[in-house]
């Protein structure tokens, strides 16, 4: 079984109005447990879409998504909201941190929501995955005091916090320097061989898709070279 199906799947924005955007049109996209997939596209082609409508950040218009065996449009919210604590992580464009706490209460978040964590587990548990991180000596630390290619280990410890199946990353290494990207794409490599994490990363840097196991192109919401 697959860990990720998508089939026949469309998103609208102001669906309806003058502004409609067609953003996604019958994507068919399945990806294996333990695969580490690129989306390539230009700037507007839906890259973005495809990551939050995968992330169950983002509802659909049309078709089907079956997350881990389960059809996800049959969820209510809350249930939504439980499926992405659990199984999901989610490393967004700008990092998305909460930038005047510090990095330790940053990456708790996720294991404070978490019911099967508990509360004293929450901070060392934090401080272990900034440790292997790299980062372990910034945990006092301000997220807005920290460096980009720091605040970007933040934003991906707080995103694989709870041991997630599937690691999402918008264009993680967009905003950083070479060398740190390089370092950001070995922390991807080693969570997707050493701890099996299915990492999804959308790009628009040809070195960085070619590090993946598989590229999807993805054009005007239009999935290109499908392989089913
Ligand atoms: N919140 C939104 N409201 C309306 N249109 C949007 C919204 N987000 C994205 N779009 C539009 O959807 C299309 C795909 O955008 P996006 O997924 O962000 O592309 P990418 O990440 O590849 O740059 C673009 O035409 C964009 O303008
Ligand atoms: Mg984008």
């Amino acid at each position: 079984m697959s860990l990720i199906a998508l089939r026949q799947t469309e998103k609208y924005y102001n669906k309806g109005k003058e502004t409609q955007v067609h953003a996604l049109r019958e994507v068919f996209l399945e990806i294996e447990r333990g695969e580490m997939v690129a989306v390539m596209g230009v700037s507007g082609s839906g890259k973005s879409t495809l990551l939050h409508v995968l992330g169950l950040l983002d509802s659909f218009d049309g078709g089907q998504y079956v997350f881990d065996g389960t059809d996800v449009s049959a969820l209510q919210p809350n249930q939504l909201a439980l499926l992405r604590n659990e199984k999901i992580g989610f490393v967004m464009q700008n990092f998305g941190l909460i930038l005047h706490q510090t990095a330790l209460q940053n990456v708790s978040l996720p294991l404070l929501l978490n019911k099967h964590t508990k509360y004293v587990q929450v901070s060392p548990r934090a401080l272990k995955l900034l440790e292997e991180l790299g980062i372990g000596e910034k945990a006092a630390v301000p997220v807005d005091q920290l460096s980009g290619g720091q605040q970007q280990r933040v934003a991906i410890a707080r995103a694989i916090a709870n041991e997630p199946l599937l690691l999402l990353a918008d264009e993680p290494t967009g905003a950083l320097d070479s060398g740190t990207a390089e370092e950001v794409m070995q922390i991807f490599h080693r969570l997707n061989e050493e701890k099996g994490m299915t990492v999804i990363l959308a790009t628009h840097d040809p070195k960085v898709a070619a590090e993946c196991s598989r590229i999807v192109y993805i054009s005007d919401g239009i999935i290109q070279g499908r392989r089913d």
